[in-house]
């Protein structure tokens, strides 16, 4: 049987150790794009590295690198999944205003290969601002909004879980968090639908400990930043494998992603035209299907503070889409 084929572009820390755990599940063959770097060509030799290391782990899968400022993109043909992880970071002084202007310029020409190369691919998105630039990917491929996701809130539960087991001698396994709306500062834990083993979570921790909880859950990113003077990479590329095999085994998994809403489904989320983190169905399509989940009313109100906290940035990327 013909293996899929990802398509990982950026081959930064995020980008890699997408590309490393893919390969270490044998999830499907893989091209990695990335720039000329002063005469190297970091892809193509990560792709040579990692297709020794398939071998070690006994996995049968092509692996190839482009450095796409040279080649172009043609090799994005045949694509089921595109991966984007390329972006730059928030430097200094730099408004938000700013890293959107720059990370859309950018983006602009992945989703114009994309969609001349790969037109019937799904897309993961991970540049930050991430709801933001998961919406831009929509406007600028052109592609019906089920076939971009942008990942966010698998990766904000994990940490939530993280900082819950902290709390309670319970294995991982057995806590199921979930956190939705935008991938920042209001992020919405949505306590709600929060188990620690079949006991709702607001029923085992305090007040106290739950408010602790969320606060790290919501610092979780940028607690990394100030340790290391970077992003993290390890639960990022985790976050989007586990989107990746669920896409590409068409295993229908119910994920929190940032996901774009219309319809019933704006209807039933109290907002439309953006891409906010709600539970998703994902499979070979894409979105197969939303969860439409009921939130308590405090969850509502500070679901819609995320709605609001995004509105500003997705007017302003339409504007200079
Ligand atoms: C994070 O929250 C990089 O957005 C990613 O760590």
């Amino acid at each position: 049987m013909r293996r899929q084929k990802i398509s990982i572009i950026g081959v930064g820390k995020v980008g890699e150790n997408v590309a490393y755990l893919s390969a270490v599940l044998g999830l499907g063959d893989m091209c990695l794009f990335g720039r000329h770097k002063g005469g190297l060509e970091p892809a193509k030799a990560k792709a040579i590295d990692l297709k020794q290391m398939a071998v070690l782990m006994g996995r049968d899968i092509h692996i190839e690198g482009v450095s796409y400022d040279v080649e172009g993109f043609r090799a994005l043909e045949d694509s089921s999944v595109v991966v984007i992880t390329a972006g730059i970071p928030r430097r200094g002084s730099m408004s938000r205003e700013e890293l959107l202007s720059e990370n859309i310029k950018i983006l602009r020409k992945f989703t114009d290969a994309i969609r001349e190369y790969a037109p019937h691919s799904v897309v993961i998105v991970v540049s930050n601002p991430v709801d933001i630039l998961t919406y831009t990917t929509i406007q600028l491929t052109g592609f019906d909004h089920r076939k971009v996701v942008g990942m966010a809130g698998v990766l904000d539960s994990a940490r939530f879980k993280t900082y819950v087991r902290r709390t309670v001698d319970i294995s991982y396994s057995d806590i199921r968090a979930l956190v939705l709306g935008t991938h920042g500062d209001f992020m919405v834990p949505v306590m709600s639908n929060s188990f620690i083993g079949n006991k709702p979570l607001e029923e085992v921790l305090s007040a106290k400990e739950i408010d602790e909880v969320i606060e790290e859950t919501r610092l979780g990113g940028g607690s990394i930043v100030k340790l290391m003077g970077t992003s993290a990479y390890y639960a990022p590329a985790a976050s989007v494998v586990l989107m990746l095999e669920a896409i590409i085994n068409d295993r229908g998994r119910v994920l929190p992603c940032s996901a774009y809403l219309a319809g019933e489904v704006a209807k039933h989320y109290e907002a439309e035209d953006i891409c906010i983190g709600v539970p998703v169905v994902l499979g070979k399509e894409g979105i197969r299907d939303y969860e439409l989940i009921n939130l308590s009313g405090y969850e509502k109100r500070e679901f819609l503070r995320s709605v609001n906290s995004i509105r500003k940035f997705t007017q302003l990327a339409k504007s200079m889409i």
